[in-house]
């Protein structure tokens, strides 16, 4: 098994480019499905997550070839409607999506249920609930999701219960080509969101979000298109909380800073300067950054995809801090890993509280994506020579981290185990 080796104690220095957004690339890749045409996407990020939904759609048929190391080509024309690589969709929430794009082509879908990082249940009754009103019957039954068209999908109003990202995505995929206006209410604003929105109309459908309701005008069909994903906001954060943990002076390249503003304002505010410019922003740590207390929030607000990183980084602060996760209540397996490095951590319901901790050399294990991004924080700001185990769960989500954060000075090696 591979594994990361990190010498910590470094400060960071250098320029890293930003890769495009997973969260958003992955429910475009599965958006192709509504698409008889050929899609060229770009800025397509070279994560494990991304290779899993590619896999899935070839094995269903689709054509797929990488252009260039982050473009690729996705042909959907000969699709067909049965689902394989079960064990694929399984294990990554994102193959959700299948949900909505093949309900809209093929007026049904058979898949297991989405699986995705292991921080408590990961429910889908809010999807269900959007292809339910629009006219689908849903079961869920032996570990699988069916979902069919008792006559054919009709336009509708829907109100989510509560903010979803997938469920808003999902609806939109399966409204787009519908007759009619499908309205959504309550639905999530992130980047991703957007992106996605974006995605589908350069392809010719008609959907406009305006605050938390979105409109979805079908139209009969879509065409293909060339289109660039957003950068990844919280692949961009995360080098935050690292500098955070090492100071140091490190430009980040091709961000969106609008989607990064509001936690850049609490890094500002813990003594991080933090200048944007056009599409680069400058972060320079020279002292100990003073502490903070955040809590999780759908976007605009603190993103729970940032809580285990930024937990990390305040141990290394001078007040420490607290992280109230009010999204993924089981979002703390990170702080038994981090416990090994010697963090001084304790969880009381759904609050990490962090006091400022010397941090030393520990052999960790990732139990999720964000969980073993903080454990590389931890590792680099730690005194000594860290290992971090089941990098699998690490590559889901950032590309060439152990290439990135060595031309930033870091001292880091991926290795393989026996
Ligand atoms: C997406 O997950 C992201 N994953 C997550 O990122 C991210 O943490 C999350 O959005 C919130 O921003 C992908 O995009 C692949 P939700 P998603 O539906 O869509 C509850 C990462 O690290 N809920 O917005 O699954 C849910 O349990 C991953 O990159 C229901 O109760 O998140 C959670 O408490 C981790 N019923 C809250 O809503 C539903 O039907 C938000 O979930 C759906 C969701």
């Amino acid at each position: 098994m591979e594994y990361l080796q990190i010498e910590g104690g470094n400060r960071l220095r250098g320029e890293i480019r930003v890769s495009g957004m997973k969260n958003s690339a992955l429910p475009v890749i599965f958006a192709t499905v509504l698409i008889k045409d050929e899609c060229i996407i770009e800025n397509v990020p070279r994560v494990s997550d991304v290779f899993c939904a590619l896999d899935i759609l070839t094995s269903m048929g689709a054509r797929v070839e990488w252009c260039e190391k982050h473009t690729v080509l996705i042909d959907t024309s000969w699709l067909c409607g049965e689902v394989k690589e079960y064990e694929k969709i399984s294990k990554m929430r994102a193959s959700s999506y299948l949900m909505g794009v093949l309900l809209a082509r093929f007026d049904s879908v058979k898949i297991p249920m989405p699986g995705g990082c292991n921080f408590g249940g990961r429910p889908i009754e809010q999807h269900l609930k959007g292809f339910c009103l629009l006219g689908a019957e849903c079961l869920e039954n032996n570990g699988f999701v069916e979902i069919c068209a008792k006559k054919h999908l009709k336009s509708t109003k829907i109100t989510l219960d509560k903010i979803s990202v997938g469920a808003t995505i999902n609806i939109v995929l399966a409204s787009v080509l519908l007759d009619g206006v499908t309205t959504i209410d309550n639905c999530a604003i992130e980047p991703h969101v957007d992106d996605v929105i974006c995605f589908l109309n350069r392809a010719g459908a008609k959907v406009i979000r305006k605050g938390r309701r979105i409109y979805c005008e079908g139209v009969s069909s879509l065409h293909g298109v060339k289109y660039r994903i957003f950068p990844d906001m919280i692949e961009a954060l995360t080098y935050f909380t690292m500098l955070g943990a090492t100071g140091g002076d490190i430009t980040l390249t091709g961000v969106n800073y609008e989607h990064l503003s509001y936690s850049a304002i609490i890094f500002q505010s813990m003594g991080m300067c933090v200048d944007s410019y056009y599409d680069e922003v400058r972060l320079r740590a020279f002292d100990r950054l003073s502490g903070a207390r955040v809590v999780t929030a759908p976007y605009p607000f603190f993103p729970t995809d940032l809580h285990p990183q930024f937990a990390a980084m305040l141990c290394f602060t001078k007040d420490g801090g607290e992280v109230r996760e009010e999204i993924f209540p089981s979002r703390f397996a990170y702080i038994s890993e981090l416990e090994r490095m010697g963090a001084n951590i304790t969880k009381s319901n759904n609050v990490a509280r962090v006091l400022p901790s010397e941090l030393y050399a520990a052999s960790t294990y990732a139990t999720d994506l964000r969980a073993g991004a903080a454990l590389v924080v931890g590792a680099l700001g730690a005194s000594g020579q860290s290992t971090i185990n089941n990098v699998n769960y690490i590559v889901r989500g950032y590309e060439d981290l152990t290439g990135k954060i060595s031309s930033l000075g870091g001292k880091i090696k991926l290795l393989k185990g026996e």
